[in-house]
């Protein structure tokens, strides 16, 4: 199992079986999570799904959201692969543009009306958040844009607690994520002057689904 040089993430190795285990762990409950705003993504919008994985919300948004163009950025080569094999099996309409990478291969003369991070924020540690992955998606998120937040929030709950540092740290063994915590990204993204439109709790109150905007 290979570990990107900059200590970034690489989900190639857990990329085969990464939806079977989240399956196996939460049933579809993490899908629905993704879903419950995507009727505020209005028609036509530029997207930048950041994170997608084998692409069953890029599926959820062609089908759904009529955008005029979504780029799938993924880090991970072999989920990138898969999200694409995805479209092609399911003859899903709609233009998009796979592109493997991170936030720092963002261009800001290109900028986008949806923002996506589906469970990609807990990967990172606050000062990562912080410093590099929120600014760079701030920079290109257009004034009038929204961004899509799903992911876990630290629980209180004693069998939530254990699930989730179990989960960091298999997800260190074999993806080299970094963080040994969650970080509370939903004071960060406040602290870097964004504002939350709408949330609703998920999955017994361990994950959140948010929408914010600048
Ligand atoms: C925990 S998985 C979630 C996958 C998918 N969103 C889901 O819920 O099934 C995190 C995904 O984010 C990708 N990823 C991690 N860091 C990234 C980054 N900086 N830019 C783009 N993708 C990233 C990983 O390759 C992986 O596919």
């Amino acid at each position: 199992m290979e570990h990107t040089p900059a200590g970034k993430p690489n989900f190639d190795w857990v990329a085969p079986f990464y939806d079977f285990l989240a399956f196996l762990v939460f049933g579809h409950r993490l899908r629905r999570a993704q879903v419950v705003f995507l009727n505020q993504i209005p028609t036509n919008a530029h997207i930048l799904i950041v994170g997608g994985g084998t692409g069953w919300l890029l599926q959820q948004v062609l089908i759904h959201c009529q955008p005029n163009q979504v780029v799938y950025l993924e880090a991970s080569a072999q989920m990138l692969a898969r999200a694409s094999k995805r479209v092609i099996n399911h003859n899903i309409a709609g233009s998009v543009v796979f592109r493997v990478g991170d936030e720092m291969s963002l261009k800001p003369e290109k900028s986008f009306d949806v923002i996506m991070t589906p469970f990609v924020l807990d990967l990172f540690t606050e000062q990562y958040l912080q410093s590099g992955l929120i600014p760079q998606l701030q920079k290109v998120l257009n004034p009038s844009g929204l961004w899509f937040v799903t992911d876990f929030v630290n629980p209180r709950i004693g069998w939530q607690k254990l699930l989730l540092w179990t989960m960091i740290r298999f997800f260190r063994l074999t993806a080299g994520i970094k963080t040994v915590e969650l970080a509370d990204w939903q004071k960060l993204l406040a602290e870097s002057g964004l504002q939350r439109s709408k949330q609703k709790g998920q999955v017994s109150g361990m994950v959140s689904t948010e929408v914010w905007y600048l």
